[in-house]
């Protein structure tokens, strides 16, 4: 087993046969549910795995440990793909003394009737392991109410839960350092803005929370460990939970055939000639939501747009835009366009959208198009375009 630092080993393991992560995401290079273990005169296993993988999870502790046993169990989430194998755990280490919070346990006994050989932490409490010494830091809403951190404090290893986790299950080097992560960072924000995204002011308070520790490894529960790339994913958590998205336009359309795709193109065209340098175009019915998602957590301005679709806005636009709103995203700006034939309902039903719920600064005027283009409607998608051009590179 790969040891981090110091006698604490990574006991993970990897899924590349889910197709879609809580049923919703796409997992194009698999995940990892990533389990730590500190061998000391007390033994301690932070986080287990989902438990379809509970095999290959048991025969990495005790290649770690052999017989010996385990003392503590720390839980620093509930989500069960991490504690999926507490049960079985305490199958196998009756003795095993569970650590958690208090919502912890109220979460541990519903899920797996586990009620006893539990210690209960508060923010601040602290473990003494021999040789390790573990702190707790309870970081409610990141992304679950019962998430907390545990800091190493001899080895400077903080264990974060789900916290700079990283879609991507890990092929043989665990540590940052031993990995090319260039295929890494979309996948984090993807990770980050897809299951954290809406808990943007959490994860500042937990950010605060952490700001006094000398961090030298991150260890997430999925994902690498970060170690050289410390101080870049705790920007870039930094940045997201601001909703800090840069100079860019992320713009989204439905189409059947083919008349709003160009208006779209139209729009894009105009926007790039006034100068904006990074546009993201999907087609919402071919692009999962989970890779816009994404770029809109990299760019700040939004260009959605639709057909009229019996009496209402098209389907999967719908569907992008409840996800939108779902995240809460601030700071960020707005302009939409529609079709229709005969009755109009789709550019009303965006702007009902942005006005209810995602409440992004509007930019430009809607355009509205019946059936096909015309040269009102070229120009009318063209002030679009510039019209948020010229609002994203004003800044
Ligand atoms: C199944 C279906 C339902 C539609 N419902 C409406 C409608 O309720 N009102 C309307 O004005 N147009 C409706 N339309 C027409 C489309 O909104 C219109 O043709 C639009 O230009 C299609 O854009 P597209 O070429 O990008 O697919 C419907 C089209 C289809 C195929």
């Amino acid at each position: 087993m790969k040891e981090i630092k110091n006698k604490v080993y990574y006991v993970g393991v990897n899924d590349r046969n889910k197709a879609l992560f809580e049923g919703l995401w796409p997992l194009p290079y698999g995940v990892s549910y990533n389990s730590y273990l500190i061998d000391d005169e007390k033994v301690c296993l932070i986080d287990t795995v989902e438990v379809d993988f509970f095999t290959q999870f048991i025969e990495n502790i005790r290649a770690v440990l052999g017989d010996r046993p385990i003392d503590y169990l720390v839980v620093n989430h509930m989500e069960p793909d991490h504690s999926g194998s507490l049960a079985l755990m305490r199958k196998y280490y009756p003795d095993v003394q569970v650590i958690g919070n208090k919502k912890t346990f109220d979460m541990m006994a519903g899920f797996y009737g586990i009620k006893d050989g539990q210690i209960e932490v508060k923010n601040g409490d602290s473990i003494e392991l021999g040789t390790h010494k573990l702190e707790f830091y309870l970081t409610p809403m990141v992304h679950w109410p019962e998430t907390m951190m545990t800091f190493d404090t001899t080895d400077n290893v903080l264990f974060t839960g789900d916290a700079f986790g990283c879609f991507g299950a890990l092929n043989g080097g665990i540590i940052d350092e031993a990995i090319d992560t260039d295929w890494c960072w979309l996948e984090m924000t993807r990770y980050y803005s897809n299951i954290v995204g809406k808990y943007g002011t959490p994860v500042q308070n937990a950010l605060k929370k952490l700001a006094g520790l000398k961090i030298d490894y991150i260890c997430s529960t999925h994902g690498p460990v970060w170690h050289k790339y410390v101080p870049k994913v705790v920007e870039m958590y930094n940045h997201m939970s601001r909703y800090e998205a840069g100079t860019g336009l992320v713009i989204c359309y439905g189409t059947m055939y083919g008349n709003t795709e160009r208006m779209a193109e139209i729009i894009a065209r105009a926007a790039s000639e006034a100068g904006v340098k990074n546009i993201g175009m999907f087609n919402v019915s071919k692009t999962h939501h989970s890779y816009i998602l994404q770029d809109l957590f990299r760019f700040k301005g939004l260009i959605v747009g639709a057909p009229t679709y019996n009496n209402g806005l098209y389907h999967e636009m719908d569907v992008l835009l409840s996800e939108i709103a779902n995240r809460d995203i601030k700071n960020h700006y707005i302009g939409w366009f529609g079709s229709y034939s005969w009755a109009s309902k789709a550019v009303s039903k965006i702007a009902k959208w942005n006005e209810q719920c995602l409440h992004f600064e509007p930019v430009g005027e809607p355009v509205e198009m019946k059936q096909g283009l015309t040269p009102e409607v070229v120009a009318k998608c063209e002030a679009l375009g510039r019209a948020m051009a010229a609002k994203l590179l004003a800044e």
